[in-house]
């Protein structure tokens, strides 16, 4: 087991090994059986995490805060109007600043073709660890958690699992291809058969599904594209039916350019995709006993109906969103506590 995690940054699991994982889930395990019994757990007294906000969030914040008080430390809820990035102070000075006051900073950026680079930037210049509460590429939280209910729901061992990550019609907000992306990248590490659908011009970002299926040959998973939401649902035991916007058909610099055009497009698009939903008719389709899964928040009886969603013999939705908690404190603990 690697004991060494104090200091390191949490923006993309693709730099954690699967050893690395292995201990943040047995801490997130072991956190969560002494949250249900009542037993104190303060790991991190006294210790301060910074927390910065540029978009709205319900599980990650409130993950993230709680986790901290469990574990005897603070987290400060801050956003972006109540500090000096409204008015243009550096990444590189708001983490220096944060990390000579507390020892932690996690923020949430998804400004497209930005975010990342935002955080890595903070990641450069802070001397303590940097977390990702998710940005334009990647969701590293998010990606744990959903691990952690499928090893609750299938058993430690993942591999053959078949598990659908499609595309889904919503009218909320064009949402983020985080998401998405860190289940690609992440799944097939552990031998997991990934299905991506997707209808024309809503594909994840190039050099991701590049990186995605250099993890499935090495770790044993398949990732399978289709067209056809009807299709990818054929047999699957999971199914993660969620909303992505269509930034990837762009390259970024290109989408940045012309963004006000791009969303016009993808607003078009999205327009004609409107059956992509996740109902009992899809249901029927799916293994027998398929299971639902959903980052939350979910655009109900758009993404995914309201009968499947409230049917607790599919939705594991809840079990997702708790395991946001104890996945957060581990990854807290071991990098902002833990051996130098
Ligand atoms: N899944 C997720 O990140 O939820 P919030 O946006 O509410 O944090």
């Amino acid at each position: 087991m690697n004991s060494i995690f104090r200091n390191r940054h949490f923006i993309n699991e693709d730099d954690w090994s699967r050893s690395d994982l292995g201990t943040v889930f047995e801490v997130a395990f072991d956190l969560k059986k002494r949250f249900a019994a009542g037993e104190p757990h303060r790991l991190l007294p006294d210790k301060t995490l910074f927390m910065i906000f540029f978009e709205p969030s319900t599980r990650t914040r409130n993950a993230m805060e709680a986790g901290m008080t469990q574990l005897g430390g603070h987290a400060h809820d801050l956003t972006v109007d109540k500090m000096q990035i409204a008015h243009g102070e550096s990444a590189k000075d708001t983490a220096v600043i944060l990390s000579r006051m507390g020892h932690g900073i996690a923020a949430r950026n998804c400004f497209y073709g930005t975010g990342n680079a935002y955080l890595n930037e903070m990641a450069r210049h802070a001397r303590c660890p940097v977390m990702s509460l998710q940005d334009d590429v990647y969701h590293p939280f998010q990606g744990l958690a959903d691990l952690m209910t499928l090893f609750e729901h299938f058993g430690r061992d993942l591999r053959g699992l078949k598990v659908t990550v499609s595309w889904a019609y919503a009218e909320s907000h064009a949402k983020p291809l985080s998401v998405p992306q860190t289940q690609v990248l992440l799944f097939p590490r552990y031998g997991i058969d990934v299905t991506v659908a997707h209808p024309p011009g809503f594909p994840l970002s190039r050099h991701i599904v590049e990186k995605a299926k250099q993890n499935a040959e090495a770790g044993g998973g398949k990732l399978t594209f289709a067209g056809d939401m009807d299709e990818a649902v054929r047999g699957a035991q999971v199914v993660i039916p969620k909303n992505w916007g269509g930034f990837g058909a762009w390259e970024i610099d290109d989408y940045l350019k012309n963004e006000t055009e791009c969303r016009k497009e993808m607003a078009a698009r999205l327009a004609k995709n409107k059956g992509w939903i996740f109902d009992r008719r899809r249901v029927a389709l799916a293994a027998p006993g398929v299971k639902l899964m959903h980052a939350l928040p979910a655009d109900r009886n758009r993404e995914v109906s309201d009968e499947v969603i409230d049917d607790e013999s599919i939705s594991i939705v809840y079990d997702e969103a708790e395991n946001r908690l104890h996945t957060a404190k581990a990854v807290m603990a071991l990098t902002m506590g833990g051996r130098g």
